[in-house]
């Protein structure tokens, strides 16, 4: 690829920096800071060239801008990955420690047009050490001052997702159907036990065994990874990586509904197209997952309690119904309907500010 279709990108700016000591590549795109500065968390892992790290850091902030926008939060749309040289559990802890320095000062050069918080490999205990060298950062600790962990929140409203997908698609309430949850990480565990109390049967799946035990004891049924993607069940609920629904999985999968937290669900939009047709329903990703953002915007930028930012996150149901309501009147993907939302969002605030 040359640099030019490397760097091609229709987002408003792209920082790199390598750094030899530790090996790794720091990548950070902002893609919209019409609604506010850019948000969207730290991504840590391995990349198998410096053009996926920052294809993935661009689209990753691209679904960033979309879902601050659906959300009615006051923040642009951004995203940090950092191109590790070894997994992240190899890497040692005084390397991990100055790869978080370079980040920060990244950050600090930034000077404000770009927040960062936790993503995968990054956590509350990552964005402490990033907050000793800059404060462009949310999620810090509850002790530090921030608002923690993001991960229940979002789970919370990707529960109601998979409810008002659910309820759309005429399969009535959660009891009896079949959930399938990929990744029992911090959302997706806590995302198979809200669904488990409703009353569903639980199929999980994840690659770190160690994460299966606690399912078992509940009495879920555990699958294999490489069965996730043709196991029958009523709702999938992606919850660990992106790009899992490619246009040949989406002509397969036996399902009624997607809905899930991981970000970039569908590796493209004809991937969805296909599940439309197909009579499949997709919660997009951007609307479904939006409870980490609500969460961490609410509390640390808007001063939100507790129960405006549960509200909040129960409120994904409804802002997927008039998604929905939006993609059945238009014939149009429910993808295409929500994207039509966050522009409408990005159009207002545009409008109000020329006027102001
Ligand atoms: P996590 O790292 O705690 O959990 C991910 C889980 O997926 C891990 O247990 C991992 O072993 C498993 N996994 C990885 N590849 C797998 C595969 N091929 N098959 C089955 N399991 C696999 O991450 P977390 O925080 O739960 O996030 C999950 C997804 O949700 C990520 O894509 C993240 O970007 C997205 N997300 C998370 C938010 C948050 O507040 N934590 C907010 C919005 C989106
Ligand atoms: N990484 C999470 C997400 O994709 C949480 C997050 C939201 C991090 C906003 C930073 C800013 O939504």
């Amino acid at each position: 690829m040359s640099i030019e279709e490397t760097l091609e990108w229709d987002g408003e700016l792209t920082v790199t920096r390598f750094d030899r000591e530790t090996g790794a590549w720091f990548v950070i795109r902002l893609d919209s800071t019409v609604l506010g500065p850019a948000a969207g968390g730290t991504r840590a892992a391995q990349y198998p060239t410096l053009d996926a790290a920052l294809a993935d850091a661009g689209k990753l902030a691209g679904a960033m801008t979309l879902k601050m926008a659906v959300s009615n939060l006051p923040m642009g749309g951004g995203k940090s990955v950092i191109a590790l040289p070894a997994p992240r559990k190899d890497i040692d802890p005084k390397s991990w420690t100055r790869i978080l320095e370079i980040h920060a000062e990244n950050l600090n050069k930034l000077n404000g047009s770009y927040w960062t918080g936790p993503d995968v490999n990054t956590n509350s205990a990552d964005m402490d050490v990033l907050n000793d060298t800059t404060r462009f950062v949310f999620g810090r600790s509850i002790e530090r001052g921030g608002a923690g962990s993001s991960a229940l929140t979002t789970a919370i409203g990707v529960f109601e997702a998979i409810k008002a997908s659910a309820h759309h698609r005429g399969l009535g309430t959660l009891d009896g159907l079949t959930v399938l949850v990929q990744g029992l990480g911090a959302v997706g565990g806590s995302v198979a036990a809200l669904a488990a109390d409703a009353g569903a049967r639980l199929l999980v799946a994840d690659t770190d065994r160690e994460r299966l035990g606690h399912a078992r004891a509940l009495g879920h049924t555990v699958i294999e990874p490489d069965d996730v993607l043709t196991t029958r069940c009523d709702v999938f609920a992606p919850c660990a990586m992106g790009g899992v629904i490619t246009a040949n999985v989406a002509s397969n999968l036996d399902c009624a509904v997607v809905a899930g937290a991981a970000n970039n669900v569908l590796a493209d939009e004809y991937a969805g197209e296909i599940l439309n047709k197909r009579g499949i329903l997709y919660a997009p990703d951007f609307v479904a997952n939006a409870g980490g953002a609500i969460h961490l915007v609410g509390r640390e930028v808007l001063g939100w309690s507790e129960s405006t930012v549960h509200e909040r996150a129960v409120g994904i149901g409804e802002s997927l119904g008039r998604v929905f309501a939006i993609s059945d009147a238009e014939s149009s993907t429910p993808e295409a309907a929500a994207k039509k939302l966050a522009a409408g969002r990005a159009q207002q605030v545009s409008s109000a500010s020329v006027g102001a």
